[in-house]
Order: structure tokens, then C-alpha cells, then sequence
């Protein structure tokens, strides 16, 4: 693949030229948890996640020909060069399969829809929508390419520049790593597990309950390479491909049991890699437990089949299909956003992947 990629490359002269484009990408949250690399960006394990609706990343860039590489980024109206830094960085790395932005000056603008301070990563979202956009003018240099493969190349590139931002460009719930469990399945790129779900999980809602706003004191790049000295290592990879196995058999026939309980011990799962790694960390806070007690024990009391899982840091992603919304969220706003910072929770579904942004 990496081949065709790369053949594909426009390597002519730009011409005059220039313009703006502009694409909305969303975040996801990981089911199965990618935790471990090797190479470049290669996952250790497989990953499944929900894609989400709500919190999402907005980005223009514009370009006009110029004689070398030029960059300049903006995040919410102000210029952030360390910001805009990781997205310098990807483009250098990988200057083979984009030759053409030697001869462009790039001006990027970035937003998020969610909240600052919310400690809602926004790697995946903000890297998947830069390569939207990259596309789009590697696009209008080349002719529009057409076809389901179109996100298959976007994701490649969204998994060089993050990881998980590979799982972003795909609608409802998306499948990254390579498993005998799923044909088509692929270290380098993501694929679309819209098709082979029960219709119930796209209905999901993930409301985020904001534990802490705080910005991560350990970054998930640090994180990965940590799990190269863990020795729970190999044990998590071949459960984390157990995991991946039956939760894909739960995903398709609407097994609500399967789903909680995989679902529930991966994120456990995470956490507790990370206290066992050396140097160790604890990103969960005590009201992480509380909001995961309460989760618990509110399931078995009501029968309702909510569950919940947890990124890289302390907030909860409480997860239920639509059908249980009105009961959950009487449940958030009357119990569990007292567990919340000044009550914050963000209402997030699961969501149709990227947007054409217009202006
Ligand atoms: O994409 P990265 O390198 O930020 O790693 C993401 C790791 C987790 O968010 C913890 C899990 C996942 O699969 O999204």
C-alpha cells in the first residue's frame, strides 16, 4: 500500500495557484485500546472505537504557490507555532508522499467544538482534519480521486501524523490493526465497521463526564513507549486480540453483556498498565472511582445497559444506546455530575465521521 501511495504522489510543478480548504473531523473513543507501537505507528494491538459526533476539530488551510515550504499556524484566531508543530513535523517526515508542499505556503487555522481545558485529546480530530485538507489540495492538483478508497488513504496519513487519529475518518465505529477476526483489517490504516454492526450501537450516546480539565501529566507518546519495558506487555496484547475477536462477534449481534463487559475491562485494562509501568502513573482522580462505583452499582440496581470507559486521563465516557437517554440523563444530571468539575459534562453520540467545510 505504502507503495501506491507513494507512486500516486504528485511530484509535477505547481501551478500558480491558490485557494482555501476546509474539513471538520471528529474525535473517537477507543473500546479495544491501542496502548503499545512499534515502528512507525504501528499498533502492538488491534483497536475498535466509536466515532464520535460533537467533539470535533475545524480546519482551513490556506495555500498559494510559493518557492519553498512555507507554514504558519493559527489555533482559535491566534498564531501557535508550538501548536502547530506536530502538524510541521508530519509533513517533513513525510515530504515523499507529499513532495508537492515544497513549492506551497501553507496558513492552517484550527478550532475545536469542545470546550478548552476539558482534557478531551484533540490529536485525533485535529490531525485527521489537517490531512483532510492536504488531500483535498493534493486533489486539486491531481484530478479527485474517487472511491472508498479515499478514506482508506486518509486514514494511512491520519495514522502517520497520530495514531488513533487513523480511526477518526470513518463513520459510527472504525477497526485498526490487523486481526484474522476481520478480513481487510490492516496495521497501517483503519477500516469502517459501519456495516457489520447491529444497528443499536449507532444510536450510542457517549456523555463525557469532566473529572478534571487538566492537561495530562503524561502525554500518550510517553505512555507507548513505556509499554515496551512493562512486563504485563505480551499478556495485554494477546488479550487485547481476544478482546478484539469477541467484541466483533458482540458489535454485530447486539450482545449488550459482551460489549459492557469488554468495553469496561479495557479501559481498567489501560489504567492499569499504566500504574504497572516503570516509571509508573496514575491518571484516573478519586472521583473517577466514585463515577465508576456508581456506574456499577446504578446498572445492576435498574437493569440499564450503560457502561463506561476511559481515555488517557481521569474523565469518563459514560456509553448507552439511545433508547436509555432520557433515563441517563436525568441519572447524570441529578447523581453523577456532582462527581464533575463545576458540574461539566460534555453530551457527545456517536457521529458520521468528516465534514466538507464550505467557507
Ligand atoms: O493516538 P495516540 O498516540 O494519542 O494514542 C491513543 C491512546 C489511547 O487514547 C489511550 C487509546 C486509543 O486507542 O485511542
Amino acid at each position: 500500500m505504502e507503495n501506491k501511495w507513494l507512486s500516486e504522489a504528485f511530484r509535477g510543478e505547481v501551478p500558480d495557484f491558490h485557494g482555501r480548504v476546509g474539513w471538520q473531523c471528529p474525535s473517537n473513543i477507543a473500546l479495544v485500546k491501542y496502548w503499545g507501537k512499534k515502528g512507525k505507528q504501528i499498533p502492538q494491538n488491534p483497536s475498535i472505537s466509536f466515532t464520535l459526533s460533537e467533539c470535533c476539530t475545524e480546519t482551513f488551510v490556506e495555500f498559494e504557490k510559493a518557492d519553498r515550504f512555507g507554514f504558519n499556524f493559527f489555533f482559535e484566531g491566534k498564531e501557535k507555532p508550538a501548536f502547530g508543530a506536530k502538524i510541521e513535523k508530519f509533513l517533513m517526515d513525510n515530504q515523499a508522499f507529499f513532495p508537492f508542499i515544497n513549492q506551497l505556503n501553507l496558513k492552517v487555522e484550527s478550532r475545536n467544538s469542545f470546550p478548552h481545558s476539558s482534557g478531551i485529546a484533540s490529536s485525533a480530530s485535529s490531525m485527521s482534519a489537517f490531512v483532510m485538507c492536504l488531500m483535498e489540495i493534493e486533489s486539486l492538483l491531481t484530478g479527485p480521486s474517487t472511491g472508498s478508497g479515499t478514506l482508506t488513504k486518509a486514514s494511512y496519513f491520519s495514522r502517520l501524523a497520530s495514531g488513533s487519529a487513523a480511526r477518526s475518518v470513518f463513520p459510527k465505529m472504525a477497526l485498526w490493526g490487523a486481526t484474522e477476526g476481520y478480513q481487510g483489517s490492516s496495521d497501517e490504516y483503519a477500516v469502517s465497521l459501519a456495516d457489520d454492526i447491529h444497528p443499536v450501537f449507532k444510536t450510542y450516546h457517549d456523555s463525557i463526564l469532566i473529572v478534571s480539565g487538566e492537561t495530562k501529566s503524561v502525554s500518550s507518546r510517553a505512555g507507548h513507549a513505556l509499554m515496551e519495558g512493562n512486563p504485563y506487555a505480551p499478556a495485554r496484547y494477546a488479550q487485547a486480540n481476544e478482546n478484539i475477536k469477541n467484541l466483533l462477534t458482540a458489535l454485530k449481534s447486539g450482545d449488550l453483556d459482551t460489549f459492557i463487559n469488554i468495553t469496561e475491562s479495557e479501559a481498567l485494562q489501560l489504567h492499569a498498565l499504566m500504574m504497572c509501568s516503570n516509571p509508573s502513573f496514575i491518571l484516573m482522580k478519586p472521583n473517577t472511582l466514585n463515577l465508576i462505583n456508581e456506574i456499577r452499582t446504578f446498572r445492576n440496581e435498574t437493569k440499564i445497559p450503560l457502561c463506561f470507559t476511559l481515555d488517557a486521563g481521569p474523565n469518563v465516557h459514560l456509553l448507552y444506546p439511545e433508547q436509555e437517554a432520557d433515563k441517563v440523563e436525568y441519572y447524570i444530571k441529578t447523581v453523577l455530575a456532582d462527581y464533575c468539575d463545576r458540574e461539566r459534562w460534555i453530551a457527545d453520540r456517536v457521529g458520521d465521521g468528516p465534514k466538507k467545510l464550505l467557507r
